[in-house]
């Protein structure tokens, strides 16, 4: 049973080729440097790079047969209106041309199911998805029974690794650069803690001010850049770590599960594994976004139950 996918919610435009928990071929077309010079995505010119990428994806394809493909799987929602558009309009005319059927797939639950490439999710799970649109808990009880049982109420954390990385001028995208500081830091750190008010939502806006404001009266020649970048991360990945706690101590699962472009983030994948006796990381390559995911996210939640 062989599925193409197809990931075009964000910046990224990705297509897999999958068979059974396996990857045939994938290909992931970046558009970071274009958007980079913008500090962030600009979604029109984001739908215009899958326009153009989504065709040159294809063609790398060519030396496999994609008549043989069963289905055709498709981020649907959530997403930049005009890139998820983009994706659909390619499906819809691959599904004609090649008289296969699409199987729709949410990119959270994409970003969820990543996990089975490498590890057998205990049900039911805990999801902690954390990536440059969302923060969310799920409680997953199977592959077709799964809800939010908490969400950030501002921010998603990327974002906010985005915001801080752009006011330190670290660059775009932001979580990797700060990741990296965090990682060779050996210094103090400034206060920057979140409290945990004990509900499974979440908040960042009084970090990202108290950051903003910090910033304001820093010295750019000084060590505090990393100062701040290094405290800001320990803050951050500590409030994380603290809400998952939160969603265990209530649901008592069997599996804890991280994903989304954040879990690609070294500190929060070593704190998360100390949690629970599953916890589950993804493997880096599918942290962020990516096809591969969808492809077995429509397996599991469409084909294995058949
Ligand atoms: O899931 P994703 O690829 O795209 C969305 O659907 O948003 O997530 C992108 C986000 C960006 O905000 C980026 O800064 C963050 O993931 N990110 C990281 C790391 N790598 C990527 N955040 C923290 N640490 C990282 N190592
Ligand atoms: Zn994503």
């Amino acid at each position: 049973m062989k599925i193409l996918s197809i990931e075009t919610s964000h910046d990224d435009t990705s297509l897999a080729l999958y068979e059974d928990k396996k990857i045939i071929f994938e290909v992931n077309m970046s558009q970071t440097e274009f958007h980079k010079t913008y500090g962030g995505t600009i979604p029109e010119y984001a739908s215009r790079g899958h326009y153009t990428n989504l065709y040159s994806a294809l063609e790398s394809m060519k030396e496999y047969d994609i008549e043989t493909i069963d289905y055709i799987a498709l981020t649907v929602m959530p997403g930049l209106v005009g890139s998820l558009n983009m994706g659909k309009v390619f499906a819809n005319a691959l599904s004609i041309s090649l008289n296969k059927p699409i199987i729709e797939v949410n990119h959270m639950h994409g970003h969820i199911f990543a996990i089975e490439f490498n590890h057998e999710i205990k049900y039911p799970a805990i999801a902690l998805i954390v990536s440059g649109g969302h923060t969310q808990l799920w409680y997953v009880k199977s592959p077709n029974e799964l809800e939010i049982v908490g969400q950030t109420s501002d921010d998603a954390a990327g974002e906010v690794y985005d915001k801080v990385a752009r006011r330190l001028n670290l660059g775009f995208p932001g979580g990797p650069q700060i990741d990296k500081i965090f990682s060779e830091y050996k210094g103090e750190y400034f206060d920057f803690s979140l409290k945990n008010d004990g509900s499974l939502d979440f908040s960042f806006s009084g970090l990202k001010t108290k950051i903003l404001n910090y910033t304001n009266n820093f010295d750019k020649e000084s060590q505090n850049t990393k100062q701040i970048a290094a405290s800001f991360q320990l803050s951050i990945v500590n409030y994380l770590i603290s809400k998952t706690k939160s969603a265990i101590e209530k649901y008592n699962p069997e599996s804890i599960i991280l994903g989304g472009g954040v879990s690609a983030n070294d500190y929060l994948r070593k704190e998360f594994l100390k949690i629970h006796k599953n916890a589950l990381v993804p493997e880096k390559r599918y942290s962020t976004d990516n096809a591969a995911m969808i492809a077995i996210c429509a397996h599991l939640q469409h084909i294995t139950k058949q």
